[in-house]
């Protein structure tokens, strides 16, 4: 599904409720903290990297254009609670270690990452997406899904970014036990009433996950990863630390099916949220990188298109990899 982030009215209402205060220092009439008083404030490192820009490398000032991280930033306003909680960790060990133009890079990657998986989050909380999704997995399954993982031992599946179970709902047919992850407390409720914690043959289990890592699950857990339709929105790094964890989590000789972007081929560096089809800057090249340094083993990888329905050839990627 090629998912547009038209739900403007939640969007908007989300823009409301930002204090009065906020909007007035977004405007430039406050001023941004500085990084020595508050080391974990997304805000001040931003302030510093906009101060500092010329010493910054061109892929750190290419990233901080394109996702516009200045200290007026709407969307960094917008999500400037979930962005400090994620980074706040990261960002006060860069700052313990001494400000220098490699602490500024890190600290704009870590929020960006937590920046892009707040807004991804926040698109999916609701919305006409799931019921429109349903109607297509049939097909998608039979002409694109199964051919690739007719394979592969499904036996315990993990469903990562598994939104309202349609996947489920066809893997459950070949599995044990499916443990569900996402990271909207929305998608794993209406999960949990659909599948309950078991359907025929097939155990559930439920994870809520921050976005970034599948720290429920236990090491060598799952036979099988499995991710569609969701990863083509997650920013690289997301997607580079997701896969430390899938090797973490798979069992030796397991394997992992992942459908996720290769629009940064096209736009290098750039926001998922203005990409067509809400893209993420991943590529079928940074895929095979990634792998290599998580230690997983590409089986088997080809690009998706226009063939796939999603509107443009080569914009996404599946990947399967194994370990
Ligand atoms: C477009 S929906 C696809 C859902 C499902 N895979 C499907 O095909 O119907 C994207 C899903 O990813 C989830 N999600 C977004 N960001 C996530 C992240 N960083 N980690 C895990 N899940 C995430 C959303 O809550 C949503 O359920």
């Amino acid at each position: 599904m090629l998912l547009q982030l038209t739900d403007m009215s939640v969007l908007a209402a989300r823009v409301r409720a930002v204090p009065r205060h906020l909007r007035a220092l977004s405007t430039g009439l406050l001023p941004v903290p500085d990084v020595d008083r508050q080391p974990t404030s997304p805000l001040a490192w931003i302030g510093l990297a906009n101060q500092r820009l010329e010493e910054l490398g061109s892929l750190t000032r290419d990233r901080i254009a394109s996702h516009e991280l200045h200290p007026g930033s709407y969307q960094i306003r917008l999500f400037l609670p979930e962005i400090s909680a994620g980074a706040a960790q990261v960002l006060v060990g860069l700052h313990r270690k001494g400000v220098s133009p490699s602490s500024i890079a890190i600290a704009i990657d870590e929020i960006i990452r937590w920046k892009t998986i707040a807004q991804c989050a926040y698109a999916h909380r609701a919305g006409p997406y799931f019921d429109v999704a349903e109607v297509f997995i049939g097909a998608q399954w039979d002409r694109t899904i199964w051919p690739i993982i007719c394979n592969e031992d499904l036996s315990h599946t993990l469903d990562l970014a598994c939104g309202h179970g349609r996947n489920a709902e066809m893997l459950r047919k070949s599995a044990k036990t499916i443990d569900l992850v996402d990271v909207n407390p929305s998608c794993i409720e209406f999960c949990r009433r659909r599948f309950g914690d078991q359907k025929e043959q097939c155990r559930f289990r439920y994870h809520l996950t921050d976005g970034n890592g599948l720290s429920e699950v236990g090491d060598g857990a799952v036979t099988f990863v499995y991710s569609w339709d969701s990863m083509v929105h997650f920013d690289k790094l997301v997607i580079r630390n997701y896969l430390f964890e899938i090797k973490r989590v798979l069992k030796s000789g397991g394997s992992a099916f992942l459908h996720h972007s290769n629009y940064g081929t096209f736009a290098p560096n750039s926001d998922w949220t203005k990409n067509h089809g809400s893209r993420s800057d991943m590529t079928a090249a940074l895929m095979r990188e990634y792998a290599d340094e998580a230690g997983l083993k590409v089986k088997f990888q080809r690009l998706s298109g226009t063939n796939d329905g999603w509107g443009m050839d080569d914009l996404d990627c599946l990947t399967l990899l194994s370990k």
